[in-house]
C-alpha cells in the first residue's frame, strides 16, 4: 500500500494544530502507521532538505525546522502521496485554496505548518530517513 511522510512543523505544534491536522487525514480515510514527537537534529534537517541546499532560504529552513518540536508521521492509503499534498495545499500559503491546511492556517511560506512528500521517490527517501522499520505499525482498517 502507498505511503507518504508528513511532518507537522514547529509552528503547527506551537499553535495547537496537531489534533486538527491528524483529524483531516483520518477523516479523508487514510491510515496512520507511524507517529512521533521529536526535536530535529541539524543533520536530519540538512538531509531532509538536501534538494534545497543551494537555495537562499536553506539556512532559515534548517533553523526553523530545528527550532522546536515536530510531529513526524507516516500515512498509508490509496493515492496518499498526491492526495495528502492536495489536503495540505500550495507551498506558499497565500496561494493555497481555502479548505486546505495551509489555505486555512498559514500566511507565510516559511511558516507553512506542515511538510508532505512530493513524489513516490521522496516519500520512500523521507520515510527511511525519519523512521526505523520497527517504528512503523501496519494495520488494516475495519471498513
Ligand atoms: P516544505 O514542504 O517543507 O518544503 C520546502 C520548504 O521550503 C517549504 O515547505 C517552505 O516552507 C520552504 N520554502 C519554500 N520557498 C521558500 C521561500 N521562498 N522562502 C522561505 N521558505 C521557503
Amino acid at each position: 500500500m502507498e505511503r507518504t511522510f508528513l511532518a507537522i512543523k514547529p509552528d503547527g505544534v506551537q499553535r495547537g494544530l496537531v489534533g486538527t491536522i491528524i483529524q483531516r487525514f483520518e477523516q479523508k480515510g487514510y491510515t496512520l502507521v507511524g507517529l512521533k514527537l521529536m526535536r530535529v537534529s541539524r543533520e536530519l534537517a540538512e538531509q531532509h532538505y538536501s534538494e534545497h541546499k543551494d537555495k537562499p532560504f536553506f539556512a532559515g529552513l534548517v533553523n526553523f525546522i530545528t527550532s522546536g518540536p515536530v510531529v513526524a508521521m507516516v500515512w498509508e492509503g490509496r493515492g496518499v502521496i498526491a492526495n495528502a499534498r492536495k489536503l495540505i495545499g500550495a507551498t506558499n500559503p497565500l496561494n493555497a485554496e481555502p479548505g486546505t491546511l495551509r489555505g486555512d492556517f498559514a500566511v507565510d511560506v516559511g511558516r507553512n505548518v506542515i511538510h508532505g512528500s512530493d513524489s513516490p521517490e521522496n516519500a520512500e527517501r523521507e520515510i527511511n530517513l525519519w523512521f526505523q522499520t520497527q517504528e512503523l505499525v501496519p494495520w488494516e482498517p475495519a471498513f
